[in-house]
């Protein structure tokens, strides 16, 4: 089954058709950039040009970068305030025909992990953080989501800031730090989710994974780290992959 797949980022809005039976996508993906302000309706709007281009019309998977509870938005990170208690799943819907899954942007690059990439029959727990602009964070219990987690936000001990701020890789960048002294950052907050949550696995995502060779030499974790597969796809595969699931959760 082809479904069309929809990545809501601060930057770009991509989107492609994917197979859903094997996770591979099947068109090239278009990317449009995020119309500032990221308003919901600037974005509807954009999203309704995918679903043009794709000529597209069916279940629609979209994954945005905010807490999402039963189709409404609650937080909005790198996107306009004004989609905070918007009611995203139903405009969506409207401007486009679908019937759509919206869901938290980490959360449906997790589950594109599980099913088809570096999460694939891994039980017990396991945490995906996808580390870009921000950090994306995601738990399965057993192959099943645990939605929402917003652990980019959490303050490590002794600092009087998001962790994201120190530790994702617009961290990286903008602190100009090399890859030992990032991964050492990493390794002070890997150690605080491992005390709180003791994970058994963890994937590392977002568009560093591609580089996963360069800091991976530094961590030092208890659990098992291991880079993403599906890389800067996984958000577009797994957005499509829940729009027709019943595992998926915050519809
Ligand atoms: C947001 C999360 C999102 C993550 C990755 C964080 O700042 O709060 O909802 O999953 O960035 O985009």
């Amino acid at each position: 089954m082809d479904i069309l797949g929809i990545d809501i980022g601060g930057s770009g809005i991509k989107g492609a058709l994917v197979n859903v039976d094997n996770g591979e996508m099947i068109t090239e993906r278009l990317r449009i950039p995020t119309p500032q302000p990221a308003s919901p309706k600037a974005v509807i709007k954009v999203v309704k040009q995918l679903v043009d281009h794709f000529e597209y019309s069916g279940p629609l998977g979209v994954g945005i970068p905010s807490i999402v509870i039963n189709g409404v938005v609650l937080s909005a990170a790198n996107i306009d305030d004004r989609w905070i208690n918007y009611p995203g799943r139903e405009g969506i819907a409207q401007a486009t025909g679908c019937p759509v899954t919206l869901m938290n942007d980490a959360d449906v690059a997790g589950f594109a992990e599980m099913r088809f990439g570096a999460g694939r029959g891994e039980d017990g727990v396991v945490m995906i953080f996808t580390l870009g602009t921000g950090i994306g964070s995601c738990m399965f219990v057993n192959g099943q989501i645990v939605p929402n987690l917003e652990l980019g936000h959490i303050y490590l001990p002794r600092k009087k800031h998001d962790a994201e701020f120190s530790a994702s890789d617009r961290a990286r960048k903008e602190h100009k730090l090399d890859w030992k002294e990032w991964a050492k950052r990493l390794n002070s907050y890997f150690a605080y989710i491992e005390a709180l949550f003791s994970p058994e696995l963890l994937v590392i995502g977002g568009g560093v994974s591609k580089k996963y060779e360069k800091f991976a030499p530094y961590l030092r974790t208890r659990a098992r780290v291991v880079p993403a597969q599906l890389r800067n796809e996984a958000g577009i595969i797994g957005a499509a992959a829940a729009a027709v699931s019943k595992e998926a959760v915050s519809q």
